[in-house]
């Protein structure tokens, strides 16, 4: 395979995973983040993995001038496959949290994916090739996440415009797919501020690196969606049984838990 891969939010995590699966398949991979250091330190694995140093654009995806600043860094370089994996979280009672993060996190999880995805799909519709592996998350599919409510809602949203997503682009040669992932050991949690000794983490995170290999796999099998491990798919099936208020309860409830004393 030798398409040309931009990877957001590639310095760590699932991302930099991601990154080494896309590498070890044969392809030029772009990789873009705001940590010099993570983003150096996830092109140094790539490297000791046999693979071509991938290119690095630091970029703030939070907010149109940095998404700007990346297409710019690019140069009009084609883009055959988009991951858009960058992505945060904020935990507590929204109003508590800080406004300005929590608009911002719609700017990252929404609107950064988003425009990225707008730019790069008319150039992969013409080549009839390609498409956007998007980082969703479980809380996709859930009525709400009280404790984390932007996070859910930003989530939900990027579910359903990568759902939509892959119906248009269905037999144009163009893939859509929605990676959601449940609790994965990542920085995230730290970054959004949850304790990690809850329920909710006890019930098994699973690793970046499978949770990186189910989304490629499913990605380049043209996959609408994919819920990593058998633990998240059997939530996905409970959320899909369960009465809306009975899922958003037991949410609220689980989500309570991660609260830091
Ligand atoms: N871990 C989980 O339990 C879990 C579960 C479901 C879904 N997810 C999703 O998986 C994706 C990756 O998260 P992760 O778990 O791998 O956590 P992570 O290690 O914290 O990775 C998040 C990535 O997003 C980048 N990022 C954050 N803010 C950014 C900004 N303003 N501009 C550009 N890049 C930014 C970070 O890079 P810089 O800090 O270098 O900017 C980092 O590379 C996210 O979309 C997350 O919502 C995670």
């Amino acid at each position: 395979m030798s398409d040309t891969v931009l990877i957001t939010g590639a310095s760590s995590g699932i991302g930099a995973e991601l990154a080494l699966c896309f590498a070890r398949e044969g392809s030029t991979i772009i990789l873009t983040g705001r940590s010099p250091e993570g983003l150096a330190a996830t092109a140094d694995r790539v490297e000791r993995a046999g693979c071509p140093r991938p290119r690095i654009i630091i970029a703030d995806l939070a907010n149109s001038a940095g998404v700007e600043n990346l297409i710019g860094a690019l140069g009009g370089c084609h883009i055959d496959v988009l991951v858009n994996n960058a992505g945060a979280g904020l935990h507590g009672p929204a109003v508590r949290l800080d406004r300005a993060a929590q608009l911002s996190l719609i700017d990252l999880n929404v609107r950064g994916a988003v425009d990225l995805a707008l730019r790069f799909l008319p150039g992969m519709s013409e080549h009839r090739r390609g498409g956007v592996l998007f980082v969703a998350s479980l809380a996709g599919f859930a009525p709400g996440g009280p404790d984390m409510a932007i996070y859910y809602a930003t989530k939900a949203a990027l579910l359903s415009f990568s759902d939509a997503l892959s119906v248009e682009t269905a037999g144009t040669g163009v893939t859509i797919t929605a990676l959601c992932p449940g609790p994965t050991a990542t920085d995230f949690g730290n970054r959004a501020g949850f304790s990690a000794g809850s329920a909710v983490d006890a019930y098994g995170r699973m690793s970046a690196e499978d949770v990186a290999a189910i989304g490629h796999a499913a990605f380049r099998a043209g996959k609408r969606r994919a819920i990593p491990g058998w633990r998240n798919r059997l939530a996905h099936f409970f959320m899909k049984l369960a009465p809306r208020d009975f899922t958003l309860q037991a949410i609220g409830k689980a989500q309570a838990q991660r609260r830091k004393s």
